[in-house]
């Protein structure tokens, strides 16, 4: 007997929602019930659930619908590859199958939009077969249940807590086990107010014990990467070029570089030399474009940065009074600068 078992089975007993998909749901309701929640909260998901199963009662009827109308009954959960997948899969059982969604998780993964939850769930909870579903419920319980700090999205972390997951599987009673664990993630040991005081595995939860619950479980902050494009303008005179010094607050504080139009699309040459920017660095003077680079890309920790080079020759140099934001100095002399990677990749190639 294991105890966490045990108690998780006896809290879902007392404390289990009445779903709609609960009562003796075939293989199918149990599949569109899982795929629909995936996509949003049990409050919303119950009316498309009851929706489609009055439309499309069992899977061979979703496969015979049209994708169109599969697509209008899915709108407003977003997310339409879903949908289609739905239908796919629907036609697959239909056609592959007989009607019957396979008692196999490997076969059920081969049918499309199913993945390892999904074939979990259904395998478990339809057909009671010992795979353990692991969801973002199931990583927060097991997390702190163990108290575990390795972070849930890296992939140790996923194989870690499948590990876990499989192990503290009910081989007994799989369905009930992860529907239960599920249901005591959502109810009770909720992200911000898990009911710690009145919990029925505070003796066994590692977190409570140590007073981690709050950081479990550990997500690594994946920063979101931004691409900028710049369009540097590597203006050439008499053997002279010009160099910027980067000043503000932005990446390669006093280094330097060429004259700069950034954007937030990617640009044309001609669009570049279109932009007021341009001419107003160029003072409107007659140039010609020597060569344009291909696109460097350069990525940074927090950014990418898409990179063009567009080589111009003046006769004269500019009239403007030199800064350190734009001035003149002998193509021999680069050497001598501190500057960025980017500049001097496209510099020595
Ligand atoms: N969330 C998604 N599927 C669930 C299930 N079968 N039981 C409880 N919560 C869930
Ligand atoms: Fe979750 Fe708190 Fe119970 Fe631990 S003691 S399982 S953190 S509710």
């Amino acid at each position: 007997m294991n105890i966490i078992q045990d108690t998780l089975l006896k809290w879902f007993d007392a404390n289990r929602r009445d779903l709609p998909w609960r009562h003796n749901p075939t293989p199918y309701e149990v599949w569109l019930s899982e795929v629909i929640l995936q996509q949003t909260r049990v409050s919303q998901g119950m009316d498309y659930y009851l929706r489609f199963i009055e439309r499309w009662p069992t899977v061979v009827d979703l496969a015979e619908a049209s994708e169109e109308e599969v697509l209008k009954m899915w709108q407003g959960l977003g997310y339409y590859s879903r949908a289609r997948n739905l239908h796919h899969c629907a036609q697959q059982v239909t056609s592959e199958h007989k009607g019957q969604f396979p008692p196999d998780y490997e076969k059920l993964k081969q049918l499309k939009g199913i993945g390892d939850y999904t074939a979990a769930a259904i395998a478990s909870i339809a057909f009671n077969l010992p795979h353990a579903v692991v969801d973002g419920n199931v990583y927060r319980v097991l997390a702190r249940l163990y108290d575990i700090d390795t972070p849930i999205n890296i992939n140790e972390g996923q194989k870690l807590f499948a590990q876990l997951a499989e192990d503290l599987l009910n081989r007994k009673q799989p369905g009930l086990h992860n529907q239960a664990l599920m249901e005591f993630g959502a109810l009770h040991c909720t992200p911000k107010n898990p009911n710690c005081l009145l919990c029925p595995l505070q003796a066994q939860c590692l977190a409570f014990t140590h007073q981690t619950v709050m950081q479990r479980p550990v997500k690594l902050q994946k920063v979101k990467v931004t691409t900028r494009y710049f369009n540097y303008l590597v203006i050439k005179t008499n053997g002279c070029i010009y160099l910027h010094k980067r000043s503000d607050n932005d990446i390669w504080k006093n280094l330097y570089d060429f004259p700069c139009i950034e954007s937030e699309q990617p640009m044309s040459v001609e669009e570049v030399i279109a932009t007021e920017k341009f001419k107003q660095i160029i003072e409107n003077k007659p140039f010609t474009i020597i060569k344009t680079s291909p696109v460097f890309i350069h990525k940074l920790t927090h950014r990418t940065i898409l990179a063009q080079f567009i080589e111009i020759k003046l006769e004269k140099k500019l009239l403007r009074i030199e800064t350190k934001d734009l001035f003149l100095t002998p193509e021999t002399d680069l050497g001598d600068f501190p500057i960025p990677r980017l500049i001097d990749l496209y510099l020595n190639n």
